[in-house]
């Protein structure tokens, strides 16, 4: 800055002020004017006509509202889909730091209608080990030898009872898809592929689950047929174990999908079997079949191609498809060998308001209709039953287990443990995180080796957290907790048994006397608590 002499006056500084000091001065100034003139002269906005320049403040707090109120309004239990005290708890469990909470609930558990308690017993053959990380080793298997029922060539018996639940390469970025590969090979649990077909991304060491959607994404020739040969070179080149047919997810059941060319790159184009640069469309419907009879047929065909295990995933709405489906397996000559059943609190990379708001059952309500069902064919030692929407939180995964799932799926809560800060903007392609963006810059700052690490941390906590609560029931696997071993609470007046809100019977929600037979056999070598020595004065 030049100095201004003794007595000089400011109209000869302002003089002599270059252009380049002008334009400094005048370019900010002309900015601001041409959006004050555009917010005058444009029709689209009423507040920006009344209000030029100040209107656009509203706008900014609109679209950082979700930050805003994440961080500084919002208490630790208001917030949806995960309150501010379950992604503390996934955050410190996938960082493995302390994730325990001081001073007692502050969860309104006398006021709550349908609040889950589990009840612990007394004394028991059993008891948790102490130390917070005590069983974190420990995958916790399957009850079930998923396909044996019907004899498939390549039946095995899942790993670990929490697993990944179905999002594409394309609804996540290349990174995360990875990092969630990673942590499966680390942990032994599945990892489900999505409907967007297999990718490199997906060839890291874990085990996969390919999903079936109804584009045939990975296993269709270029018109869009689905392609069986396809198929079959596909799974022989990574570690497929199972197959699962998508017929719907809860977030937006009954309808298809588009992927916009914008983000169809040719990497996605070869993995999915389209062209480059074009609308991407997932149809509403399988051209495969178009009822139960002709669905277990292809479900036969797939198993017989492959040798895998072959099952569903399906939100739950109206019944009959699932009264026709046990109804038609009951001759054991055709089957599938797994059901995932999505609640209808699911997520999504993106959906309509009213799909993801009121479209299919949440999964306290759906699953206990279909498993019921099985239950009255006696069809459910079968079947392995997979439970998602919300079950990668303790509370909700025990109450699953109870009702009869056999194995988890999460989705959300993995993509929290690789560092989702649930901005809620997935379907914009801008996450901020590079979680669920195909934008290479944004996908860049995820480092997959950080986060697979993470997400495995995140996987063997919540699987320790479910056996420690198994314990304190005394039972040696969560998957052997009753539905009498859970109350739901309608406010502090009553607790009705969770037997009794279902309507199961006595049985009900339980392997075979077999499968837990198998199952405690398992889980006898699992690290256990105990007391303290025996005082000498008995
Ligand atoms: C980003 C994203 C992508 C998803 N993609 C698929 C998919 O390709 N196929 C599918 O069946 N479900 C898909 N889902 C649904 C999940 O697999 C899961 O069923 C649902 O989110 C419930 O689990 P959660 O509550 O643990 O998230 C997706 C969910 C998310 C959040
Ligand atoms: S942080 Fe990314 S993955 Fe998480 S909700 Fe926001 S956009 Fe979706």
């Amino acid at each position: 800055m030049t100095a201004r002499r003794p007595g000089e006056r400011v109209s000869e500084v302002g003089s002599r002020l270059s252009p380049m000091r002008w334009s400094r001065v005048l370019l900010p100034l002309a900015g601001v004017a041409g959006v004050a003139a555009h917010d005058l002269l444009q029709r689209r906005r009423t507040l920006l006509r009344n209000y030029p320049l100040v209107g656009h403040a509203r706008y900014a707090v609109e679209t950082i509202g979700p930050e805003l109120r994440q961080y500084i309004v919002a208490g630790n239990d208001e917030e949806r889909p995960f309150t501010r005290d379950q992604r503390r708890w996934i955050y410190a469990s996938a960082k493995g730091e302390n994730n325990y909470f001081g001073f007692g609930t502050d969860n309104d558990v006398e006021h709550t209608d349908g609040y889950p308690i589990i009840k612990h017993r007394t004394f028991a053959t059993v008891a948790p080990p102490s130390h917070p990380t005590a069983g974190e080793n420990v995958t916790m298997p399957c009850a079930k030898v998923m396909g044996a029922a019907r004899g498939r060539a390549r039946a095995f018996r899942p790993r670990s009872l929490v697993n990944i639940s179905a999002m594409s390469f394309g609804s996540l970025s290349a990174p995360a898809v990875r990092a969630l590969n990673e942590a499966s090979a680390m942990t032994g649990a599945l990892h489900n592929t999505g409907e967007g077909g297999l990718s490199q991304h997906h060839r890291h060491g874990g085990d996969l689950v390919f999903q079936i959607g109804t584009a045939y994404f990975g296993c269709r020739d270029l018109d869009g047929a689905f392609d069986l040969a396809r198929l079959t070179d596909l799974v022989a080149s990574a570690p497929v174990r199972a197959l699962e047919i998508k017929l719907s997810q809860g977030a937006k059941p009954g309808l298809g999908g588009v992927l916009p060319a914008a983000k169809v790159s040719a990497e996605i184009a070869e993995i999915r079997g389209v062209r480059e640069g074009e609308d991407c469309i997932s149809p509403s419907r399988h051209a495969e079949f178009h009822d139960v009879d002709s669905m277990l047929d292809w479900v036969e065909l797939l198993a017989q191609a492959t040798g895998l295990p072959v099952g569903i995933k399906s939100a739950v709405g109206d019944l009959q498809f699932w009264q026709d489906l046990a109804a038609t397996m009951a001759d054991g000559r055709r089957g599938v060998d797994f059901i995932t059943v999505d609640g209808g609190e699911g997520g999504t990379g993106a959906a309509p308001l009213t799909f993801s708001d009121s479209v299919s059952l949440p999964f306290r309500v759906g699953f206990p209709r279909v498993y019921s069902i099985f239950a009255e064919a006696r069809l459910t030692d079968r079947v392995v039953f997979i439970g998602s929407g919300k079950l990668g939180l303790a509370d909700n995964a025990v109450v699953a287990l109870a009702l009869g799932c056999d194995l988890l799926a999460v989705a959300r809560e993995a993509m929290l443990s690789i560092g989702c800060i649930q901005t809620l903007k997935c379907h914009t392609d801008r996450c901020p995180v590079g979680v669920a963006t195909q934008d290479p810059w944004l996908a860049h700052g995820l480092d997959p080796t950080v986060k697979s690490v993470r997400a495995a941390g995140y996987i063997r906590t919540l699987r320790r957290d479910l056996l420690k609560v198994a314990e304190a029931c005394g039972t040696l696997h969560p998957g052997l907790i009753d539905v009498d071993d859970v109350e739901l609470l309608h406010g502090n007046q009553l607790g009705r048994p969770l037997r009794d809100v279902v309507g199961y019977r006595p049985g009900w929600g339980q392997p075979s006397a077999a499968q837990r037979e198998e199952l405690t056999a398992i889980m006898s070598g699992a690290p256990q608590g105990g007391s303290a020595p025996q005082s000498r004065d008995r």
